[in-house]
């Protein structure tokens, strides 16, 4: 077993509020999160805010505010969503941190000592959208960026250039060397072809186009380039040292185990980033998980389609008490690195079918029987070992591997799969006919293999939806707390286990009306 784990997030642009889009990824880097938490002793995950560059400088100048308060007051805006989704993050960073700036400089200078950066006049086209030069190879038929359907700025500068064609032969080595490096697999081969093509790349900005930015500790006419800033947030949140003198932090979790980001941004991350921890010498990190986007109603988002959807927004107009139903629909949208949509009506059709009608109702149904024939109590002879004990432990393996390849979706799949053949179990063996027919006994065993099943599917789903697994907790009478190791056959001990007032539905379904009343 790995005895410490590392996640991260991609850290945001603040140019705007947080959207379904930003809370997909943090939703699904939570989930991985909190599973993880069950198997490894040692956790932590990283997400945080990327404050620098043109796009706040020119959005605070329209707004007449600095934008460090432009900034501060759109950092918060991703905190109190994260924190409506419950987001169980262990540090938040921001790349306008003090420590965060000072050894991004020191980085910028070790690698200026080192010859890997050096100075040199340029002429580019920038796209400020992704905040890079793009070549003439990156754009589309009519010269626009493909990404921002913009046509990019051109731009002559003299720059300072990180040297990643050195790096070009050894990164494709690694690729091709190891499986698991970029996650899905079908996405290693875009990155090999990316590489094909690379030059060197501008890392600094003339300080009079750029205002906003981290400065060259040796040369304050040039700020920092955005991307050689943030993606340094992964080292420097946990206490990264160019010379050596790292926080107890890094030494315990770097590398990372999985740096979770969207497919938009996976040539910074399996190419530039993987450069400048080679130039540093830093270990690279296990694997790149590049996840699909999330579309609304089959669209794009975008602020001139008007189509950006909050995740608050949501929880407002479903009366969400709890994000699990949100959380759990994001987690099942996109399977596996592909896209996925967000529709009000498919929102509602997949919680009520998986989280009400199939998980909440055979809760409540068993335990409503167990009071109805037993007064809620377990009795020893009911518990025997059952076939439901073997696929429970089956599932449990395949999620687990689903897991280590972060494949969140197909692993919900396989638990609600397990609540299927649980409730399929009930409606053959009938206990409500044996109660009839005074086979007590046969009863209480039905009863009692499937409550069991629930502690174990309570745990297994905890990521996903930790409210609803803490309701299942409370009337299963187990601490949901507990690792995937210590999941025994029988988890239900005999005695008193409900009485019929502590029993309540772990989720309600979601009112018909208010997708129909929205549109
Ligand atoms: N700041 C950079 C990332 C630097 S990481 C060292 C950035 N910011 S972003 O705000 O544009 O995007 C942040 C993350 O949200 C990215 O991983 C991006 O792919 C993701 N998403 C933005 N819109 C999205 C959807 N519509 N759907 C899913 N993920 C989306 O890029």
């Amino acid at each position: 077993m790995m005895e410490n784990f590392y996640i991260t997030t991609a850290i945001d642009y603040v140019n705007g509020a947080p959207h379904i889009g930003h809370a997909f990824e943090k939703i699904y880097t939570d989930i991985l999160f909190r599973h993880f938490k069950k198997r490894i002793d040692n956790c932590f995950m990283l997400t945080g805010t990327d404050e620098h560059g043109i796009k706040i400088q020119k959005t605070a100048k329209a707004a007449g505010i600095t934008p460090k308060e432009l900034c501060d007051a759109n950092s918060n805006l991703f905190k109190e969503a994260w924190n409506l989704l419950d987001i169980s993050y262990s540090k938040f960073i921001r790349t306008t941190d003090d420590y965060h700036k000072k050894t991004v400089q020191d980085i910028f200078e070790k690698l200026l000592e080192k010859g890997d950066i050096y100075k040199h006049q340029y002429t580019g086209l920038y796209c400020s959208g992704c905040e890079t030069f793009l070549s003439p190879k990156d754009l589309d038929e009519e010269g626009n960026c493909p990404v921002h359907g913009k046509k990019p700025e051109e731009v002559s500068e003299e720059n300072y250039f990180f040297k990643l064609t050195k790096y070009k032969d050894k990164i494709i080595e690694h690729i091709k060397n190891n499986k698991d490096f970029i996650l899905p697999e079908f996405r290693a081969n875009e990155v090999l072809n990316q590489l094909e093509n690379i030059e060197d790349i501008s890392v600094s900005r003339a300080k009079s186009s750029v205002e906003w930015g981290i400065e060259v500790k040796s040369d304050p006419s040039q700020v920092i380039y955005v991307w050689i800033d943030a993606l340094s947030n992964y080292i420097t949140g946990l206490g990264y040292s160019v010379d050596g003198n790292h926080d107890e932090n890094f030494k315990k979790f770097w590398p990372a185990n999985f740096h979770i980001i969207g497919k938009d941004i996976l040539k910074f991350h399996s190419i530039y980033w993987i450069a400048i921890l080679m130039a540093l010498g830093v270990e690279l990190p296990k694997s790149i998980y590049a996840h699909g986007w999330i579309t609304i109603d089959k669209n794009k988002m975008s602020k001139s389609t008007g189509n950006v959807i909050a995740p608050k927004t949501v929880m407002e107009e479903f009366e969400l008490k709890n994000p699990d139903a949100l959380r759990y629909f994001m987690a099942t949208a996109a399977v596996n690195g592909k896209d996925g949509n967000y529709s009000d009506i498919d929102f509602k059709e997949k919680v009520n079918a998986d989280l009400a009608n199939n998980m909440g109702n055979l809760l409540n149904r068993t335990l409503n029987m167990l009071v109805k024939y037993f007064d809620g109590e377990i009795k020893e002879k009911f518990i025997s070992d059952n076939e439901l004990n073997q696929k429970a432990a089956n599932i449990q393996k395949e999620v687990e591997n689903l897991f280590d390849k972060c494949d969140i979706a197909s692993a919900a799949n396989c638990i609600i799969g397990l609540v299927d053949e649980a409730n399929k179990y009930v409606n053959d063996t009938a206990p409500w006919s044996l109660a009839k027919e005074g086979k007590m006994d046969e009863c209480g065993k039905v009863l009692y293999n499937v409550l069991n099943l629930m502690v174990k599917i309570a745990l297994l789903i905890e990521p996903y939806c930790p409210n609803i697994a803490q309701s299942m907790a409370n009337q299963l009478k187990f601490d949901i707390n507990l690792k995937y190791t210590e999941i025994q056959p029988n988890m239900i001990k005999p005695g008193k286990l409900i009485s019929k007032d502590e029993i309540i539905p772990v989720f309600l379904r979601l009112d018909s009306e208010f997708a129909a009343n929205k549109k």
